[in-house]
């Protein structure tokens, strides 16, 4: 059930967090184009490149700042809390923004915006941590988060939970997401880009995926749809992919042929090592770090999305080839390949 009928989305206001990043960008345009009236908190250091041109009320805040937030949350009907740090030099930097960050946002939202119709908290399947024994990770099954990165995205969950009664929120676990603008997973095509395809620590492990646009419909839908509040969704492509199998995938839509170099967990482990002491010394945090290296080595990060299918209406319809031939052409659109 849509829960925006008596109040079209035209006269519906947002406040998007985390807007000037990869899939914050992408929902804002999506907002807008849905005649919701968009507004972003950013930083002083924001780069708005993404943004540039839209028809967007810009709040400056920090999450570690509550009094920016409380001014960022007043009068809006929804909040899509998306801001997170996913790659982090210090290992407090994770649970300062992404838990006491969300924290510091839901009680701005309790004090200053009592109509408040729904709080979505972007989490992460970090956060639920593999699966186990080779099924599928469901909303159900037990938090085991293996990465401070998840640790601290499941505290933000923590929170969330402890106010569901007061504030009418959901929970969103995005598996991998990848889509034009993203840096992460574009490592991929820039490794196939040069005829290399790594196969991380053996051929049998699985993963989720999902193309931004889907993740982006998903979010559109929990914020649509009347549910009970504190519920957890998973949002992915709804596939299984074998490790290697997605190399494959992305060099077919890259059209070219890449020679496999299996990268044992002993070379992931000495790069993430290398990458930390080089990101102290450069002050930018590595894609490669021992906390991301700690999630690589997991066997299973597949979700099952039967809950969104089936209470939120989700039907991703991106595949991995076609989505990752719109990222490639993308990526050649601007230069980055
Ligand atoms: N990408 C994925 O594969 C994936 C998968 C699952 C879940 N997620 C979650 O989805 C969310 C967005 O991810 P993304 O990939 O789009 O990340 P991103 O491109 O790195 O964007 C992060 C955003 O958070 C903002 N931010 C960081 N620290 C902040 C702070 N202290 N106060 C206010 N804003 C802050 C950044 O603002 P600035 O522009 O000022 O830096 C940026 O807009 C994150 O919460 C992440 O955990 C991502």
């Amino acid at each position: 059930m849509r829960n925006f009928t008596s109040q079209g989305k035209n006269s519906l206001k947002a406040l998007v967090t985390g807007g000037t990043g990869f899939i914050g960008s992408h929902l804002t345009e999506a907002l807008i184009e849905e005649g919701v009236h968009v507004r972003c908190l950013r930083r002083k250091t924001s780069d708005l490149k993404w943004l540039k041109g839209l028809p967007i009320e810009f709040v400056h805040g920090d999450c570690n700042d509550k009094t920016s937030l409380e001014k960022a949350v007043r009068g809006v009907d929804w909040v899509f809390h998306l801001a997170g740090v996913t790659k982090a030099i210090k290992e407090e930097t994770y649970f300062e923004v992404n838990g006491l960050g969300t924290e510091n946002l839901i009680h701005a939202c309790l004090d200053c915006n009592p109509r408040l119709q729904k709080f979505i908290y972007i989490s992460s399947q970090a956060a639920a941590g593999p699966g186990r024994n080779g099924s599928n990770k469901k909303e159900s099954d037990p938090c085991e988060p293996v990465s401070l990165y998840g640790r601290s995205k499941r505290a933000g969950e923590e929170w969330v939970l402890t106010h569901a009664h007061e504030l009418p929120a959901l929970i969103l676990r995005p598996s991998v997401v990848y889509g034009p603008r993203d840096k992460d997973f574009f490592a991929l095509f820039k490794c196939l880009s040069r005829r290399i395809k790594p196969c991380p620590v053996g051929a049998d492990r699985h993963l989720s995926l999902c193309y931004v646009q889907d993740i982006v419909r998903g979010i559109l839908l929990a914020a649509e749809t009347q549910t009970k509040s504190g519920e957890v969704f998973f949002l992915s492509d709804g596939k299984d992919y074998r490790m290697e199998e997605i190399g494959d995938i992305v060099a077919r839509a890259m059209g070219i042929t890449a020679f496999r170099i299996r990268v044992p967990r002993q070379m992931i482990w000495g790069i993430a090592c290398f990458s930390d002491v080089l990101s102290k010394f450069s002050r930018r945090p590595s894609l490669l770090n021992r906390d991301k290296a700690e999630e690589m080595i997991q066997k299973d990060w597949v979700c099952d999305i039967t809950k969104a299918k089936t209470l939120l209406g989700f039907e991703p319809g991106v595949p991995l080839l076609e989505g990752a031939k719109l990222t490639f052409e993308w990526c050649k659109k601007e230069k980055w390949l």
